[in-house]
């Protein structure tokens, strides 16, 4: 049986739990979720607007950050952009290396980021931040903030709300026996963490449940300028 330490109770800048647990659950995660079926269509106008401004730039490249298996790496390099992806779990990287052969994944923590400043026009964070405690926030949207260049984009997608969700359950009818949490956000909490950053908010979507979804939902984009 695997067992991760709850977050909450850790070091806010220890991942070992959450990437033990993505570990554990990458190939059924692969599987399961190998495009954009749980996106419904208005996280996918959000994403399609970050991307066509990203792949306008005369450079388009995009960090994929907490790429998981590659799905939305694949979704962002179909409309123009120059996609890398970055994930803490070996795991899920080796799967999206498998599915997605063309583009390139790195295994790295957006703690700390293995890219020079300035080098993205765009930077996804999609469900990336949802397993960091709210004190590990300011250190990750530093890193991204640093990696963006003038006038490049941030698109951060998450589940709205307060407090934590034990998502364990969820991955026990594939027969993993995990422990895994992750938290809720509102959308003021983290606008403000972006904006302590520097970069300005451009727009924010927040929508209710759907399907077997347990939270609201928001997308935030944000520019540094
Ligand atoms: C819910 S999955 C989302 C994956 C992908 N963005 C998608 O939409 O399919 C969360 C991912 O974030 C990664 N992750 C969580 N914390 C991270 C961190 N500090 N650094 C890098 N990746 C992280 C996990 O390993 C996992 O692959």
């Amino acid at each position: 049986m695997m067992r991760a330490v709850p977050s909450s109770l850790s070091d806010p800048l220890d991942f070992s739990g959450v990437r033990l647990a993505y570990d554990t659950v990458a190939q059924d995660y692969a599987e399961h979720l190998p495009d954009t079926r749980a996106e419904v269509p208005l996280d996918l106008a959000m994403i399609d607007s970050f991307a066509e401004t990203v792949a306008a730039r005369d450079d388009p490249r995009v960090l994929d950050a907490g790429c998981g298996a590659g799905r939305m790496s694949r979704y962002l390099a179909e409309r123009g952009c120059v996609v890398c992806g970055i994930d803490l779990s070996p795991r899920m990287v080796a799967m999206a290396r498998r599915d997605h052969p063309d583009l390139p994944f790195t295994v790295g923590s957006l703690t700390c980021l293995p890219y020079p400043d300035g080098q993205f026009a765009g930077v996804m964070l999609w469900y990336s931040i949802i397993h960091t405690p709210p004190a590990g926030l300011p250190r990750i949207f530093a890193e991204t903030a640093r990696v963006l260049r003038l006038g490049g984009h941030l698109l951060v997608g998450f589940q709205a709300g307060a407090g934590t969700r034990d998502v364990s359950a969820a991955y026990r009818r594939f027969g993993h026996e995990i422990q895994l949490e992750r938290h809720l956000y509102t959308p003021d909490h983290v606008a403000e963490r972006i904006k302590a950053t520097g970069l300005r908010e451009v727009c924010r979507t927040v929508r209710g449940a759907q399907g077997k979804e347990r939270d609201d939902q928001a997308v935030l984009l944000a520019k540094a300028s």
